[in-house]
């Protein structure tokens, strides 16, 4: 912000306290930040189905790397990337963090449900470490280089503190791998989101399993409760552990919002119905030891999910571990509120409010999601009140639908993502909206609180991952599952990103304009 503190700016805009809640946004102020300015200057896209990565006039984009490209000698590049992070290097070059959420046999495998086709399919899902390096302003893969690896499906990884879950110390893997979040002492959090996906669910109580969509369990047995966990990962080492202190359920993401007596993460489960959580740390440097709170909405309350500390759920479980690891029931017990699918959480980098996406939920009538804003009392991320409000809210009449990535940059632009789904996409409520897209909401400026669309992403995909670079001079996105509705190879819906292949390819790109 040109030398300005974000105290400065709120008392700019007067404030006196830090987190004093919403900023009003400035339509026109002379002593504005130039770069706000250049918000004013967008022109944005109308809705596409273009089978292509569309962008508003002044934007470009390259691709940085693709599913199956290799990595290094050994190792390919997963399939349908999501949460992107990243770790200085040295001037110059970063190590990046990749999510691989789900596969898909038709291109990766086979429908027939062999060991080997499934290994292959294990193999990319999970997470791929690369190396980075910057030409020119543009970001290319170091091949080769010594960091360069991937975490998948098949890679041993222990629960954090050595502790066992259905009696084993150690996991077959990750998968499911969604958003995420970063550590200040320089950590990934890598969120499994539908795990159900691969090896079914537990039904409660019971030792039965649901049959799950891959069925992956007819070739390997790992029970459902190695999974739904947040991953943390040492993008230099690849060293991994599943970190059963912030609870297991269809982790979206894991945001972190730092205090001085310990960091904050916050994680929705994506699924209807289901809720918001935060763990608070009673650390600056580890997630050893904390409390796991979820959130009742109405009464602007974070509930401890402490055996301790509830009778309710002393009379339905054994101990605070069996608490965690079926966090959705405790939720209910102790009075959780429902919500519309939470998926990305973002802290705003000058009001300090948390963002979060609630994608929607058409069986109950919202087709089209919103984003909820917490403030936290005092702006004080330990606090157990909060006030929850809507920023936006998306519709036919908002040009969006289905929010489900967010960004801030370091101006509190918000960035977002939508997601609707391959199989409503251009039908009945959704015909309006095109393919998915990117868009943004200036926070000061003519466009102040517009939602404006400044990208169209190809056939079937979403856009995800969301990350500026070191310098905000490009913004990194994952191009998740174009031509997902494809029949078979034979039967292609989209053919982006045109590479020779013949196939369409989740890829990571880099994205240029005259706003960076
Ligand atoms: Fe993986 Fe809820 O999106
Ligand atoms: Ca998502
Ligand atoms: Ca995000
Ligand atoms: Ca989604």
């Amino acid at each position: 912000m040109n030398n300005w503190s974000r105290r400065d700016f709120l008392e700019f805009l007067g404030y006196s306290a830090a987190f004093a809640g919403a900023v009003p946004a400035l339509n026109s102020c002379s002593s504005l930040d130039p770069r706000y300015l250049r918000f004013n200057k967008i022109k944005p896209i109308s809705p596409t189905t273009k089978d292509d990565l569309v962008l508003a006039e002044g934007f470009s984009y390259r691709k940085i790397i693709s599913w199956d490209d290799p990595i290094n000698q050994k190792e390919k590049f997963g399939f349908n990337n999501d949460f992107i992070s990243f770790v200085p290097l040295k001037e110059g070059e970063i190590l990046m963090w990749v999510n691989h959420e789900y596969t898909n046999p038709i291109f990766v495998s086979s429908m027939k449900r062999t060991r080997d086709n499934i290994i292959k399919d294990m193999k990319t899902v999970g997470g791929s470490i690369i190396h980075l390096k910057q030409t020119h302003g543009n970001w290319s893969l170091v091949k080769d280089s010594k960091y360069n690896r991937r975490i998948h499906a098949l890679t041993e990884i222990p629960f954090s503190n050595g502790q066992s879950i259905m009696g084993k110390k150690m996991v077959r893997g990750t998968l499911a791998n969604c958003s995420g979040g970063k550590t200040p002492w320089g950590t990934i959090l890598s969120a499994e989101e539908n795990y159900d996906y691969f090896y079914g669910e537990r039904i409660e109580g019971t030792k039965k399993i649901t049959k799950s969509l891959h069925r992956w369990e007819t070739q390997f047995y790992s029970p459902p409760e190695h999974y739904g966990w947040i991953v943390e990962v040492d993008p230099f080492t690849g060293k991994s552990e599943k970190r059963i202190e912030l609870g297991r359920f269809c982790h979206e993401s894991a945001t972190v919002a730092q205090h001085p007596n310990g960091v904050v993460v916050y994680s929705g489960d994506d699924k209807a119905d289901e809720h918001l959580y935060k763990f608070v740390s009673e650390s600056n440097t580890n997630l050893n030891k904390g409390t796991l709170y979820v959130a009742n909405i109405k009464e602007g309350q974070w509930i401890p999910l402490d055996i301790e500390q509830h009778k309710v759920l002393q009379k339905n479980f054994k101990d605070q571990k069996e608490v965690l690891t079926y966090c959705r029931k405790a939720s209910k017990l102790v009075g959780a509120t429902p919500l519309a699918r939470p998926e990305d959480i973002e802290v705003h980098p000058l009001t300090g409010d948390i963002y979060v996406a609630l994608t929607g939920d058409p069986p109950s009538g919202n087709y089209y999601g919103s984003v909820m804003r917490i403030k936290e009392r005092e702006g004080d991320y330990h606090s157990l009140h909060f006030k929850a409000d809507t920023f936006v809210t998306g519709g036919p009449q908002f040009g969006f639908s289905n929010p489900d990535n967010v960004h801030f940059d370091s101006l509190g632009n918000f960035w977002f993502c939508s997601d609707i789904s391959g199989s409503k996409m251009g039908k009945n409520h959704y015909k309006s909206f095109g393919n998915n897209g990117i868009f943004v909401v200036p926070f000061a400026g003519k466009n102040s609180g517009k939602v404006l669309q400044i990208a169209s992403a190809p056939n079937d995909a979403e856009f995800t991952g969301l990350c500026f670079d070191p310098d905000e001079n490009r913004l990194f996105a994952s191009v998740q599952h174009p031509g997902e509705m494809s029949e078979s190879k034979k039967k292609l819906t989209s053919l982006w990103p045109r590479d020779g292949s013949g196939m369409p390819k989740p890829s990571v790109v880099e994205i240029n304009s005259f706003l960076f």
